[in-house]
């Protein structure tokens, strides 16, 4: 299909670069245009969400925008007028499931002719995946990218009222948007952002290409924010950023992330968790605040990746594993019952035995309480899809499903010390599988499922541990 006329397509050129301009606060480039008021009157909507916690937190604001336009949300896209599917480009199994859940629900145009399919997220942000969508996928009427979404009324009105296929990918490095709608899903535990794209350029990893460079929102705005949350009763905030130890660097404050991680504590929410810390510059400023506040959770993702110096370095990861293992001491050290959890990626471009082993090793130092472990994907555009891709993918398979085993040993192991202690529990709700069952997660993130007759979604109880699985514990509530 050709480029038509007002098209802006994505450009991994574009998407690139880095300059040493400052990024731009913007308070007030969100609007909805008078003839954009009612749009979604009488219409509804079905969000679908792939990927991190950056694209949830999209969706609240993408959730948000459409209900100031006056769309209901639906659970099924069965009864949706408009369909989103805000994605997530990481892997390729992750764009594969996307692609065919698309062409699943192409049928649905039969039964509602004027019904309406937009993407968005990180695979919009994709040359590749934009070309693809145009040449196999005809009926998305509506495509933006993650930094189009302050846009998301003037496009959708182009593309539902002129019946225009409408496509805006902006690649550039970004700015901070802020006052835009949120619909937030959860009524006592919520997602703030406090800064937006990556620079770290592992080799093997798209997110900044797809999210622009690393830029933070101001303090003041963050703890505005949190300060909100508290007031509407929400007892839980988790920080977001693809990597938050570089939180102010940008704007030039020193030990950015330390003193916001202060702040926020001190507005006295229950609960502050924030995510990803990047093994790289986590500061002994930081280790020092974790360990001072009761409100900050003793829970750390620290994703190592590789348990090996080498592929870490071919990783782009600037630690070694020995760095690393100091890091992990160093936090124990200081924190009492901190807990850890990781991402690992196997199969790595020549990646040895031996080298994947050392992974093994690793998992065997730190016992992480959770892993999250994926097979290499090339990625296009990435140094690393530059190297050949070279560990077939039997071995790949296999090196996953051994490194699992060892995670899962140590998830139950881990969860063996809980059995008989009481601990505090935020109460979720009812449990997906079973309502007459609670579920609710303890300081360390601990899902923890119980029976209970007076506890509310949003109470902290205590909750006396009485049986351990890998993925959960039971508990019982212990009512003084
Ligand atoms: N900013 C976070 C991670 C975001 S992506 C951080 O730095 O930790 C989440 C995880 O996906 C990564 O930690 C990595 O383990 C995995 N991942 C990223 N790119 C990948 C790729 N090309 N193939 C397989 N896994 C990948
Ligand atoms: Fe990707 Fe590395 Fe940035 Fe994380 S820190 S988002 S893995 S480039
Ligand atoms: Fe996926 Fe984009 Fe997040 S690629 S992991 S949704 S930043």
């Amino acid at each position: 299909m050709k480029k038509q006329p007002g098209w802006a397509l994505p450009s991994l050129k574009d998407a690139q670069i880095r300059t040493k301009h400052e990024s731009v606060i913007e308070k007030s480039l969100f609007e909805i245009p008078v003839e954009a008021r009612t749009l979604g009157a009488g219409r509804t909507y079905y969000l679908r969400t792939y990927g991190c916690q950056s694209n949830q937190r999209d969706s609240e604001t993408i959730a948000g925008i459409l209900e100031a336009l006056q769309f209901q949300a639906v659970d099924s896209p069965e009864t949706a007028d408009l369909i989103l599917m805000n994605t997530c480009a990481i892997r390729k199994n992750a764009e594969d499931k996307v692609l065919g859940e698309l062409g699943s629900l192409k049928r649905l145009r039969k039964q509602n002719p004027d019904i309406l399919f937009g993407l968005c997220g990180c695979m919009a942000q994709e040359e590749e995946i934009v070309d693809t969508l145009l040449k196999k996928y005809p009926h998305v009427d509506l495509i933006f990218g993650t930094h189009n979404i302050h846009r998301l009324p003037i496009l959708l009105y182009q593309a539902m009222m002129n019946k225009e296929k409408t496509i805006e990918v902006f690649s550039k490095e970004g700015e901070v948007i802020e006052n835009l709608p949120v619909r937030r899903f959860g009524n006592h535990k919520a997602w703030v952002n406090i800064m937006y794209g990556c620079d770290k350029f592992c080799t093997y990893c798209i997110v900044p290409y797809t999210r622009g460079k690393e830029r933070s929102r101001s303090v003041e705005d963050i703890l505005e924010e949190v300060r909100i949350l508290k007031e509407q009763g929400y007892r839980e905030v988790t920080l977001l950023g693809q990597n938050v130890n570089a939180y102010g660097k940008d704007l030039h404050i020193e030990n950015g992330f330390a003193s916001l991680l202060e702040e926020v504590a001190k507005i006295g929410i229950d609960r502050v968790r924030f995510m990803t810390s990047h093994p790289w510059d986590f500061s002994e400023e930081m280790i020092d605040v974790i360990a001072r506040y009761d409100n900050i959770m003793p829970f750390i993702h620290l994703p190592v990746q590789s348990g090996d110096s080498d592929i870490l370095k071919l990783m782009g990861r600037r630690y070694t594993i020995e760095e690393y293992k100091q890091l992990v001491d160093n936090i124990r050290s200081k924190v009492k019952n901190a807990a850890f959890s990781t991402d690992i990626i196997v199969g790595f471009p020549n990646e040895s035995e031996e080298q994947f082993q050392h992974t093994l090793d690793i998992v065997d130092y730190v016992k992480y309480d959770n892993a999250f472990t994926f097979i290499y994907s090339p990625r296009e555009g990435t140094p690393a899809a530059r190297m050949e891709d070279n560990i077939p993918l039997d071995v790949k398979q296999e090196r996953l499903q051994r490194l699992n085993a060892k995670t899962n040993y140590y998830a139950h192991l881990n969860n063996e010390a809980y059995l008989g202690n009481v601990y505090d529990v935020l109460v979720d709700g009812p449990s997906k599988k079973n309502k007459a069952v609670f579920a609710g997660y303890t300081e360390a993130n601990k899902l923890v499922n119980f029976k209970t007759s007076t506890a509310k979604p949003g109470d902290i109880i205590k909750i006396k541990i009485v049986k351990v699985k890998t993925w959960s514990l039971d508990g019982e509530e212990i009512i003084d």
